[in-house]
Formats: structure tokens, sequence, C-alpha cells
């Protein structure tokens, strides 16, 4: 059994008086893929945000390496390189260049030298196809570039969990694969943990080995990959893939 990195208990979020997620448990071991399915507005980005501390829960536990978090800014601070996040909208900064974009973090919050933060982005860029690109400006690149970017910033970090929230959903249909692509050969290559929220159910199956459906903040399955899609157990479900389906 591989070890568990990260597990939520109980968790529960309010916003104001309106309840968004209910007992929310799970966990995630190191190099497992989880896709988190579920219609719009079910909770699925709140979720993911409460695991980096982009949202405060307000009541249950998160266990990273076995540890349960004390959510001091702090500890968040530290959790925040262990678990990089890419979103919908590759929030690059437009002022600087892919690589001040890139080297930001290690630098700053990594305490990194200037050199091998350049080496670091250096290779990444190099691995997503995108080498040539160090003193471009985002406002140059396409979208499924600056996503591509997006994901080496996240990745410069060396996270040990990616979160990918609807990372190709803003994009071109044409841009789409080149974006899914990368995030397979991480799971596939670097074995890397992630949590993926995405509409692309053919890719949800290619890559998830477990999916978490997420129905008005509950968790209603979570069930094998290879079950969820061919016999789902929620009638729930099964009527979220066929909606899925066009
Ligand atoms: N900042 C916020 N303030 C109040 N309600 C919010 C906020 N963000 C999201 N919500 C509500 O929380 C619910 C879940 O939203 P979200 O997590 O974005 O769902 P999903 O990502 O599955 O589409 C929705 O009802 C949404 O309206
Ligand atoms: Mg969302």
């Amino acid at each position: 059994m591989a070890k568990e990195i990260l597990r939520v208990e109980k968790l529960n979020k309010f916003y104001a008086k309106q309840q968004i997620l209910y007992d929310v448990d799970f966990s995630i071991a190191q190099g497992e893929v989880l896709a988190l399915l579920g219609p719009s507005g079910s909770g699925k980005s709140t979720l993911i945000r409460c695991l980096n501390g982009l949202e405060e829960f307000s009541t249950g536990d998160l266990f990273f390496d076995g540890q349960k978090m004390v959510p001091t800014e702090k500890n968040w601070q530290q959790i925040r390189q262990k678990i990089g996040m890419v979103f919908q909208s590759y929030d690059l900064f437009s002022n600087l260049t892919v690589l001040e974009n890139i080297v930001l973090g290690p630098i700053k919050v990594q305490k990194k030298s200037r050199s091998q933060a350049v080496q670091i982005a250096t290779r990444l860029l190099k691995r997503v196809g995108l080498a040539d690109y160090l003193q471009t400006y985002p406002r140059q690149l396409s979208g499924g570039q600056k996503q591509r970017i997006a994901i080496v910033r996240a990745l410069a970090l060396h996270p040990e969990v990616m979160l990918f929230d609807e990372v190709t959903a803003s994009l071109d249909p044409e841009m789409v694969r080149g974006v899914l692509e990368i995030i397979k050969e991480l799971s596939e290559k670097d074995n890397m943990t992630m949590i993926i929220v995405t509409h692309e159910m053919n890719f949800a199956e290619q890559i998830a080995d477990r999916v978490l459906f997420l129905e008005d903040g509950h968790i209603l399955e979570n069930t094998p990959s290879k079950q969820f899609f061919v016999n789902s157990q929620t009638e729930r479900a099964r009527e979220f893939l066929e909606s899925m389906k066009f």
C-alpha cells in the first residue's frame, strides 16, 4: 500500500449561513490520481481551495503526511509549497516575463538562488515544449501556452500534490490536448499525486484511479474509476455521466 499523503476528515464549510460542504471525508495515497467530479455548483472548487488554505473551512481536520494540520498562516505557507494548484484562469503576472513568473516562488518563498531557480524553470519549460519562451510576456501567448506555464510555475516549487481545477475549461478545443498530455505525463512519469476537477470525462476515465463524486456538498461516491464510469453506485452519478455526453 502506498502511503497516505493527504486525508480530510469531516470537513464542513459554510459561506455565511449557507452550508456548502457536508462532512467531507476522503484520503489520497502517494501517486494516486483522484478525479473530483460533480455538477456545477456542487462544491468542487470550494473543496480543493480548502485543501491549500485559499478558503477557510468551518470545521473538520486535514492531515498531511499523517500529521494533523493546525491552520495557522505559517503552516498554510508551508503546505502551499507542498500542494501546488492550477486554476481555470491562469493568473500569470502580466508585467513579468515567463521566466520571472516561474522563478518568483522558488526565489521569494523557498529562498533558492536565482541561478538554481532559473535552472529549474528552464528544465521544466523544455519539458512542456516552451523552452523558447523564457523572455516572452503572457499577453504574447495562447491560452494553452499560458496554462502550461501556470503548471510549470506550480511544479517549480516541487510540490508533493497537485490540484487542477478545470484547467482546460476556458481553452480553445485545439489547446486542450496539449495541457491534458502534460497532466497525464506527470502521473505516468513522475507518479505525481493529483486531484483533478475536470469536465473531460474521457480524460478522467483514462487518468484517474478513483472518482469522488460530489453533489450539493455531499460526497455521494468514492469509487475506483474503472467501476465509476462503467457501473456507478448512485443514480445521480449515472445521470451526471449521461448529461456529460453530447
Ligand atoms: N465566495 C463565495 N461566497 C458565497 N458562496 C459561494 C462562494 N463561492 C462559491 N459559493 C457557492 O458555493 C457553492 C459551491 O461552489 P463551487 O465550489 O464553486 O462549485 P463547483 O466548483 O462545483 O462548481 C455554490 O453554491 C456557490 O454559489
Ligand atoms: Mg468550480
